[in-house]
């Protein structure tokens, strides 16, 4: 495909309607970096589309004039940087093009309060505002599937994002870590402009929020008084320094798992801004829903993607029923089976078919346990009380410090309420049933009538939900998602998308 440079907006319809393809879409106001670079270069390498980058200084997102004149302006080189990192076209509008005089059709649109009125929004009267009006402008014209935007700007990303939902735009946000420079400080068109001196003095400034995150992975807190502390021993000027929720933006929360720390300063005309994520553990994403639907695949593909462990609770359950059964003990002769619970240590270990092996108290179960045996006592044991409380503390234990998919059927409601990411996942009656049918492992398929199959998933849920210990409920948090007519990895690319929409990308390898 001809590398294309296009100035006009009737081009860039022409272009759209011309080409065959998708569009991957990275808004730029130019004077390009390495975080621009990993922008287009993602892009390149998540799909097949074409990638556009643009390149337009927007004057509505200054309120100060000299910023504007001094925005560094390096237009030949961000066309070579733009090509040889895999775009496939440019698009250099003028000012004209994006905002032609007395076009009524403009739209200026104005970001929210709740999200504009925090941070960067205090001094920078309008400027989100500015953001919004372009990026709305340039959507609608290039009508992209992707838009790659860097986290470096995480307020402008929750802020594009809003706008995408309440303006019903049908284009994924696909989001970068911050990069940054040899000496940490995040990359910046505008670092150009810092003096030897200024740029030491903001190196101690990310080195700071640096330290502050080592500092909360150990000891859960963060002590705003003293990062201000040393950077003002430093003289360095502080225009905010904020601990705030990463998503409201309202004050953090004791409650919150993941929090923002964000910053800006400013080093003579240079104003600079910086952020880490605070976390309290990895994150953890709860599935829970009924029998059949396609739970424990989704599951399993989900945690070898994102690369979490996979918590299969149903494991746990059966792994003890073995062990009962193994060891003769009858579970009804209670005051034995409290001892016997107290002796008993469940894990899961990866083998070196880097599958997950179950191990009870040493013994490697993984087989024995999806026995018919097991699966018909399974569920009596499993509605023992002491069993569920014994199991839910393991697993919590498991989960202490993140990084793990688990699915069940209580995981949201009972083993991990404060999960990031909630999902329910269902499939109707008549879908499940034809999945069972088709189940070439399942005896039911041959031997069951599809009606008589139906009825039984409808027993099944019925019993599932009603009974009183831990009940099959929907979280009042949780996402449902109803399976039929998706493939397994629809499914598993949704809950991927949601998550990557929820968990900054910045936390995703901590
Ligand atoms: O982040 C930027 O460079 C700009 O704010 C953007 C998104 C290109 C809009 O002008």
């Amino acid at each position: 495909m001809k590398q294309l440079i296009i100035r006009k907006t009737e081009e860039i319809e022409n272009w759209r309607r011309n080409i065959n393809s998708e569009i991957n879409f990275i808004p730029t106001m130019g004077n390009l970096h390495n975080g621009h670079i990993k922008l287009i270069s993602t892009a390149k390498n998540d799909n097949s589309n074409l990638n556009l980058v643009s390149i337009f200084i927007n004057p509505l997102q200054f309120d100060n004039k000299l910023d504007l004149e001094n925005y560094p302006k390096t237009i030949d080189n961000d066309i070579k940087i733009s090509f040889s990192n895999g775009a496939d076209a440019i698009f250099i509008p003028s000012n004209e093009d994006i905002y032609p005089p007395n076009n009524k059709n403009i739209k200026f649109l104005q970001a929210p309060i709740e999200l504009s009125s925090a941070l960067c929004g205090l001094n920078r009267i309008g400027h989100f505002d500015g953001v919004c009006t372009v990026v709305y402008r340039l959507l609608n014209l290039i009508k992209p599937k992707n838009l790659y935007l860097g986290e470096k700007d995480w307020q402008q990303l929750l802020i594009l994002k809003n706008l995408i939902s309440t303006e019903k735009l049908n284009v994924a946000v696909k989001s970068i870590p911050t990069q940054r420079d040899f000496d940490g400080i995040p990359l910046s068109s505008r670092n150009v402009n810092l003096s030897k001196n200024e740029r030491k003095l903001i190196s101690f400034f990310s080195s700071e929020l640096l330290e502050a995150k080592r500092i909360f992975q150990q000891e859960k807190k963060i002590s705003l008084r003293a990062i201000i502390k040393k950077l003002s021993a430093k003289k360095i000027s502080i225009e905010y320094l904020e601990h705030l929720h990463p998503h409201t933006l309202q004050k953090a929360r004791i409650e919150d798992n993941i929090s923002l720390l964000a910053g800006a300063i400013r080093c003579g005309e240079t104003r600079l801004i910086d952020h880490v994520f605070l976390m309290k553990r990895r994150p953890i994403i709860a599935i829970d829903g009924p029998a059949g639907s396609g739970k424990s695949t989704v599951t399993k593909l989900i945690a070898k993607k994102l690369k979490l462990l996979y918590l299969d609770t149903g494991a746990m359950y059966r792994a003890l029923s073995w062990l009962l059964i193994e060891k003769n003990i009858d579970y009804k002769t209670e005051k034995k089976f409290q001892n016997i619970l107290q002796n008993i240590s469940i894990v899961f270990k990866s083998n070196k078919n880097l599958h997950q092996d179950v191990f009870i108290n040493d013994y490697c179960v993984t087989k024995e346990i999806r026995s018919q045996e097991i699966s018909s006592i399974v569920s009596k044991i499993s509605s023992i009380k002491e069993v569920r409380k014994f199991l839910v503390k393991e697993q919590r234990k498991i989960g202490e410090s993140g990084g793990l998919v688990a699915e069940g059927r209580d995981i949201g409601t009972t083993v991990f309420p404060n999960a990031e990411l909630k999902i329910f996942l269902t499939a109707s009656i008549d879908e499940r049933a034809k999945r069972r049918k088709s189940d070439k492992n399942s005896k039911d398929s041959q031997e069951i009538d599809i009606h008589t199959l139906k009825e039984l998933i409808k027993k099944r849920d019925f019993e599932d939900s009603n009974r009183v210990i831990s009940p099959l409920i929907k979280a009042n948090d949780a996402i449902e998602i109803i399976t039929d007519g998706y493939s397994i990895n629809e499914v598993v690319d949704k809950i991927i998308d949601i998550y990557n929409d929820k968990i900054p990308k910045e936390t995703q390898n901590q």
